[in-house]
């Protein structure tokens, strides 16, 4: 019998620690990092700029501590990186700063938002290139991290045919699965937001190969009978979730950002601090590319 090596160990890549203006210390050797020596609330310069796209590029999740930021402040931040995009669950919504979607959770939620594999809106056309979730209030005790998951690595170990077999393969990903069963909203007149993407797309700026199916939102394998599709994302949803060296977890302090790349990460929110308060709000930014291979 062949022995496989373990796939990991084939693509060790050079990840930059050593930057000018900010100070990056890693959440894992492979990806996520804390950043600090930085203060978002004020303009950044166009160096400190580049080295944060540099820095999110090889780290995919940048997590800043002791951040002092108002919604405005939080706002220009994600504006460094493009158009701010509004979630589909407020597009109708009269809200003050509609681009902030609310991220709270009490004693009296019937859900914490993000509680489950994900990446985020991939149910849109064109989804958010990253997000930046703002934690003004912790529940305490070390309750209410985020865990990421790489979808960079998550392709690197299926096997060769696996990948062969899903090269070229298209899905649906639905937002009525998530925010109708979920969220338990209800359908706006022109039907949730739903839009078909390749099964393994190509990150538009590193060129690297990423597994680009989540629980949250893929619906089916296109082209596939039922049974096959149900059985091809039950088994690339449990490869995410079963494997934690492809992981890293953000333990959030009161006024910690955290930047992720949403085209090669997926996130779930643990909710283990019921019956106490998190709170945020969370920025994303839009797209300009469709997923593609
Ligand atoms: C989200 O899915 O954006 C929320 C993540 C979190 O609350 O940790």
């Amino acid at each position: 019998m062949a022995l496989i090596g373990n796939p990991l160990h084939a693509s060790v890549i050079e990840r930059n620690t050593r930057y000018e203006t900010l100070e990056l210390v890693p959440l894992t050797p492979r990806f996520g990092a804390t950043i600090t020596g930085i203060d978002l609330s004020q303009p950044l310069s166009e160096l400190q700029e580049q080295e944060i796209r540099r820095a999110s590029l090889d780290w995919l999740v940048l997590t800043f501590p002791e951040q002092k930021l108002t919604h405005s402040q939080h706002k220009a931040f994600g504006r460094r990186f493009g158009k701010l995009h509004v979630h589909p669950l407020l597009r109708n919504v009269e809200m003050e700063h509609p681009e902030i979607l609310p991220v709270i959770t009490t004693a009296d939620s019937p859900y914490t938002a993000g509680e489950g594999w994900h990446s985020d809106v991939t149910c849109d056309e064109i989804p958010p290139m990253g997000s930046m979730l703002y934690i003004t209030q912790t529940p305490g005790d070390g309750g209410g991290d985020t865990l990421f998951a790489d979808m960079y690595q998550a392709y690197e170990i299926l096997s060769q045919p696996m990948r062969n077999f899903l090269e070229g393969l298209r899905a649906v990903h639905d937002g009525a699965q998530s925010y109708i069963s979920t969220y338990g909203a209800s359908a706006p007149k022109e039907g949730h937001p739903h839009a078909e993407h390749p099964v393994i797309t190509r990150h538009p700026e590193t060129g690297r190969k990423v597994l680009y199916v989540n629980r949250g939102f893929t619906s089916h394998i296109v082209g596939l009978t039922p049974s096959e599709s149900r059985a091809t994302l039950e088994m690339l949803f449990r490869h995410i979730e079963t494997n934690p060296q492809i992981t890293c977890r953000v333990r959030w302090q009161p006024n910690t950002l955290t930047f992720w790349d949403n085209r090669c990460t997926q996130h779930h929110a643990i909710w283990d601090y019921y019956p106490r308060t998190r709170r945020g709000g969370r920025v994303s930014i839009l797209g300009d590319k469709r997923p593609s291979f």
